[in-house]
């Protein structure tokens, strides 16, 4: 993809999604970003993108809306990334409400649905376009998330039929799982004790957490020239979590090494 690409960010006020705001602003591309209101801290950020555009990807109308306002102001859309995301909280079946768990789905499965269809079908017209999904390692694994993991899981799906929905009209659409990846909102986490570092990286094969600036070179690869033949695939970017995962059975993952 050229310096002219124009690519638009879900969910990149913060995060993943603001680390692949930076890298996609670093290239030269032109970068819109979707959030909700009041969630890009320009601040915080630093970076100059074209424009913050409020939007919630639940919302078919707006997300309508904003792809012609996007279209006539800046461009055809090259490259979209689906970051908008929400986690759950660790629940039994018995106490996930189906409110919770709606709106799980309705933000994790069907927004990544909608914003992928709404700008993929304008890209698939003028047969040019790529889109990465953000989906987890939990998407193939099971986990005490019972909404999460499978809105995740459906990322998967929706990926793979887009892919073949689109291939021939040269839209590329791929999906990339970040393991535990080190967002202020996880370092919120730890710090409030919701979370164990040692938890989090004991499984992984290289004994650590992900940056989000890992997360966006992925993003940056899977939607660079480079990558002309990828479509469908899920990319984990993990440190090696699902590598590693199933070693705790056979008493874990070795150390490193000795060095010579
Ligand atoms: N951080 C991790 O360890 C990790 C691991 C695996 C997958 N993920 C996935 O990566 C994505 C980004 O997560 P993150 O850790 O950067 O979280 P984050 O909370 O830092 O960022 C999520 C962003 O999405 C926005 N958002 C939430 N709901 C939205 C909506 N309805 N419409 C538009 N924007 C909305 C938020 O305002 C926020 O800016 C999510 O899909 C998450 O599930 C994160």
């Amino acid at each position: 993809m050229s310096a002219s690409s124009v690519i638009v960010v879900t969910g990149g006020a913060s995060g993943i999604g603001a680390a692949c705001v930076k890298h996609f602003v670093r290239r030269g591309d032109t970068v819109v970003v979707i959030d909700l209101p009041g969630a890009w801290k320009p601040e915080r950020m630093g970076v100059p993108v074209a424009a913050v555009y409020e939007g919630d990807v639940t919302d078919d109308q707006r997300l309508r809306e904003l792809v012609d306002i996007i279209e006539q102001k800046h461009g055809a859309v090259t490259g979209l990334i689906n970051c908008a995301g929400i986690l759950q909280h660790r629940l039994p079946p018995e106490q996930l409400t189906m409110t919770e768990w709606d709106r799980v789905i309705a933000v994790d499965q069907r927004g990544t649905y909608l914003a992928s269809v709404v700008f993929g079908e304008r890209m698939a017209k003028r047969g040019a376009g790529a889109i990465i999904n953000i989906a987890s390692i939990t998407s193939t694994r099971s986990v005490p998330l019972h909404a999460y993991a499978p809105a995740k899981a459906a990322v998967l799906s929706i990926t793979q039929c887009l892919a073949a929905e689109w291939g021939r009209s040269g839209v590329r659409v791929n999906a990339i799982s970040p393991g535990y990846t080190l967002t202020e909102a996880l370092q919120a986490a730890i710090d409030r004790g919701d979370r164990n570092p040692d938890d989090l990286t004991s499984q992984a094969a290289m004994g650590r957490l992900v940056d989000p600036s890992e997360i966006a070179d992925a993003a940056g690869f899977l939607l660079s020239d480079a990558a002309r033949a990828i479509t469908g695939i899920n990319l984990p970017v993990d440190a090696g979590w699902l590598a590693g995962s199933t070693w705790m059975t056979y008493g874990g993952i070795p150390p490193a090494r000795a060095r010579t």
